[in-house]
């Protein structure tokens, strides 16, 4: 047993998140205890994103912050792990704060740089050198044992968690830095994700979410058959104690996407729930995004979905301001959110990732001004749409998984000492706050709605 602490940021995705439970579980596996405490940790690990220049930079001026305490504490371990850890590899090193540079691949070692860093004091570096090549048989095996070994019980929301069913991506969307920071496109196999799951269900795990770039083109062939996304969740759905399961992201695509609303129809524990991120509505950019559909086949996708599973929820995903993109392709976007009707959408500025083909090959052509602008617009046509939707919740009673104790204080708040401010989600993604015991965190409970805003339905226990 060491008694060295640990404390770990993390910047991103749910892939992320995970990996960061993964992490977490090895630290503790490996004698480590954790602190909530950066000033006090032995040990500071930061799991990043590189999606946009955002995200990165928020790391960046954190590690200045580091870069300070270590100054008074020169002792403590800093270690940059994720996708920004793999982009920018050896400058990271460089950095006066930074101790280990780890990437996607490598975290399975995470355990053993920080031993090693705190021994030796000195700087270590692992990632992959050319990440589109295909992952080597010895990098996924010990990603798989890693992934399987310490199970992911995420602590932040009681009784749920992710179980990663691909990694990588092979979509090469031409904005997107996830492909060469993630690597291709690889599948897990399926007796390995169930009995993950069964493992995460004995210990009380009621809500899983897949994970996958794009999920649903999830392939796996053994000598008896090929699996697709709808046999997991069938398989998922049989196990004892699962009550809910979720998957996300899925790609606006033919491939598998009737089995899976089929399953998702047919198979009371998956939730009706889709995240299909549309990305522009302009099939000019579409086609320049490298997005294999039009805006119609899009819509069409969309039909479909509502046909086979009457009521589900759909989320969606959008980029404004991305090169070339004229007022006209905008309207274009406008338009299909008010066609889409969205339970919510996220919408980004097009941030420029170095390496991918469209900050190569495209001028980012759009200002920053009008990227804040269309954001803002888009942000009101879809506010409306949620709020209207929200709406119909009103007199209804949903039943919720919930989460725990809700951040903000919200308009109904009724300070009743035992009975706090609570959060929870719907099967469809629906936020939910009420006031209840906090021993209903990672329990089911009915609660009557009231009250609605755009993005959270309010209500009584019912
Ligand atoms: N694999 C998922 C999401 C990946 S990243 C999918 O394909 O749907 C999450 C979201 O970030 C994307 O859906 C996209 O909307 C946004 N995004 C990705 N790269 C971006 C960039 N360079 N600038 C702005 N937004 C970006
Ligand atoms: Fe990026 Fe496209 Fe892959 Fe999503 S599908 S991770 S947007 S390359
Ligand atoms: Fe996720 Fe960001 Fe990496 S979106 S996969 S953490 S680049």
């Amino acid at each position: 047993m060491n008694s060295k602490t640990v404390h770990i940021k993390s910047f991103g995705c749910q892939m992320t998140k995970l990996d960061t439970a993964l992490v977490t579980s090895a630290l503790k596996e490996a004698g480590f205890s954790l602190t909530g405490s950066e000033k006090e940790a032995d040990v500071v690990l930061i799991n990043t994103c590189s999606v946009r220049r955002h995200a990165e930079q928020r790391v960046l001026s954190h590690l200045g912050n580091l870069k300070h305490i270590k100054q008074s504490r020169p002792e403590i371990v800093v270690g940059v792990i994720g996708c920004m850890a793999q982009r920018l590899g050896s400058e990271l090193l460089e950095h006066d704060a930074v101790d280990i540079v780890c990437g996607p691949t490598q975290i399975p070692q995470i355990a053993e740089f920080v031993t090693q860093s705190l021994q030796e004091k000195k700087k270590t570096i692992a990632i992959t050198e050319k990440i589109r090549r295909q992952t080597s048989k010895k990098q996924t095996l010990a990603l798989e044992k890693f992934e399987s070994v310490f199970d992911a019980d995420d602590r932040q929301i009681p009784n749920q968690t992710f179980v990663r069913a691909m990694r990588g991506c092979n979509n090469l969307c031409t904005y997107c830095i996830v492909p060469y920071v993630r690597g291709p496109e690889i599948s897990r196999p399926p007796a390995a994700i169930i009995e993950q799951i069964k493992r995460l269900a004995d210990k009380g795990v009621k809500l899983i979410t897949l994970l996958g770039q794009a999920v649903n083109s999830y392939k796996y062939t053994t000598c008896e058959k090929t699996y697709c996304l709808a046999d997991l969740l069938q398989m998922a759905s049989e196990i004892e104690g699962i009550e809910w399961i979720r998957f996300v992201t899925s790609y606006p695509a033919e491939k598998f996407y009737s089995e899976i609303l089929k399953a998702m129809a047919d198979l009371p524990k998956v939730c009706n729930y889709l995240h299909i991120p549309a990305q522009s509505g302009s099939d000019k950019i579409l086609k320049a995004m490298n997005r294999n559909y039009t805006a119609d086949k899009y819509l069409e996708l969309l039909d479909k979905a509502r046909d086979i599973v009457p009521g589900i929820a759909i989320a969606g995903d959008f980029i404004v301001g991305f090169p070339g993109e004229t007022e006209k392709d905008f309207q274009q976007t406008v338009s299909l959110v008010q066609k889409a009707r969205y339970k919510n959408c996220f919408i980004f500025k097009y941030s420029p990732r170095p390496g991918t083909t469209a900050e190569e090959k495209l001028q980012d052509t759009v200002s920053t001004e009008v990227k804040k602008k269309r954001n803002i617009e888009l942000l009101a046509v879809q506010e409306k749409i949620s709020d209207e939707l929200s709406k119909e919740f009103l007199g209804k009673t949903v039943v919720v998984l919930v989460e725990g104790l809700s951040k903000k204080p919200h308009l109904n708040a009724k300070n009743g000492e035992n009975r706090p401010q609570l959060v929870g989600r719907t099967a469809t993604d629906c936020i939910v706050v009420f006031n209840g015991p906090t021993s209903l965190a990672g329990q089911f409970a009915k609660v009557k709605i009231t009250k609605t805003s755009p993005l959270t339905l309010f209500g009584e226990l019912a």
